[in-house]
């Protein structure tokens, strides 16, 4: 059940100099989410940042009503976001849209890079209640771009290419040597990160005939299905990103 709910920040956490934690408490139970869903956070009431800013919901406590969101700066929103400060107030719509299809006791191959790693941790802590084996494969440009390696560690094995070859393999995710030497051994494959990233991985997933999912961050506006902003090509037509997705079997999209 969708919430609109007023949220206390309890912490802001810088990881690097463009990407931050924000935790933050409700005064109430909190609802179940599940691994892909998203929220809408209000940023202020000024002009320039007037509609809300969509991320996925990178991590929840039920114990302390707590929600956490892993935040790359782009612009003002997520620049004004940065700057709160523990005791501030937030407004959160969630959870919002659909969520990663789960599979149990297989083996899968989970591959993102950027701010697209946020909704893994999440899907970590479930498929492993599924009995899940999970390979994270985590792409970025260099070292300082490789972030949350250490929490995602607790749910499944760590692969890693940097560009620049600071860290791990040198080259794109769809470089590594897991996919050069064949993906026999996974089931499935659970991507989020850049368009052209997902696309490079939904090709290979239907070269190797692997189930895969996308959870497409396309640009949001009203986030409820009123003004089209978001609108992703599918095999049946054109469908809104906020309430049909953001998940999306690759098959399903006119990639
Ligand atoms: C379902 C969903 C989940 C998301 N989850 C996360 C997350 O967990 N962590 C995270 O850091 N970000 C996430 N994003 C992206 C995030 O919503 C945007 O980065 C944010 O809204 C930008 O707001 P801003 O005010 O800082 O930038 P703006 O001033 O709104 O935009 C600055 C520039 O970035 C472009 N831009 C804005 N939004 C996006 C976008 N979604 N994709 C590509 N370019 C964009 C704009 O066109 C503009 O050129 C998610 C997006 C969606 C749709
Ligand atoms: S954001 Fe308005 S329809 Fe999806």
């Amino acid at each position: 059940m969708k919430r609109i709910e007023d949220f206390e920040v309890t912490g802001l956490t810088w990881l690097n100099n463009e990407n931050y934690l924000l935790e933050c408490c409700a005064a109430t139970k909190l609802p179940e989410v599940l691994p892909g869903n998203f929220a809408e956070i209000r940023v202020d009431h000024t002009p320039e940042v007037f509609l809300r800013r969509p991320f996925s919901i990178y991590d929840v406590n039920h114990e302390r009503n707590s929600i956490s969101f892993y935040i790359k700066v782009i612009g003002k929103g997520t620049r004004i976001l940065g700057n709160l400060k523990p005791g501030d107030n937030i407004n959160i719509i969630y959870p919002l849209g659909n969520s990663f299809k789960l599979v149990n006791g297989k083996n899968v191959l989970v591959i993102g890079g950027g701010s697209g790693v946020a909704p893994f941790l999440l899907l970590g802590k479930k498929l492993r209640q599924e009995n899940t084996n999970i390979t994270f494969l985590i792409g970025g440009r260099a070292e300082k771009d490789i972030l949350l390696t250490d929490a995602l560690a607790e749910y499944g094995d760590i692969q890693i290419t940097t560009e620049d070859g600071s860290l791990g393999e040198k080259g794109m995710v769809t470089g590594h040597s897991i996919i050069k030497n064949g993906l026999g051994a996974f089931d499935k494959i659970y991507t989020c990160g850049p368009d052209p990233m997902m696309k490079a991985v939904a090709n290979i997933a239907k070269k190797n005939s692997i189930d895969c999912e996308a959870s497409l961050e396309n640009i949001m506006a009203c986030g409820f299905g009123a003004c089209l902003c978001c609108v992703v090509e599918t095999t049946t037509g054109n469908l809104c990103v906020c309430t049909e997705g953001p998940v999306f079997n690759i098959l399903d999209l006119a990639w």
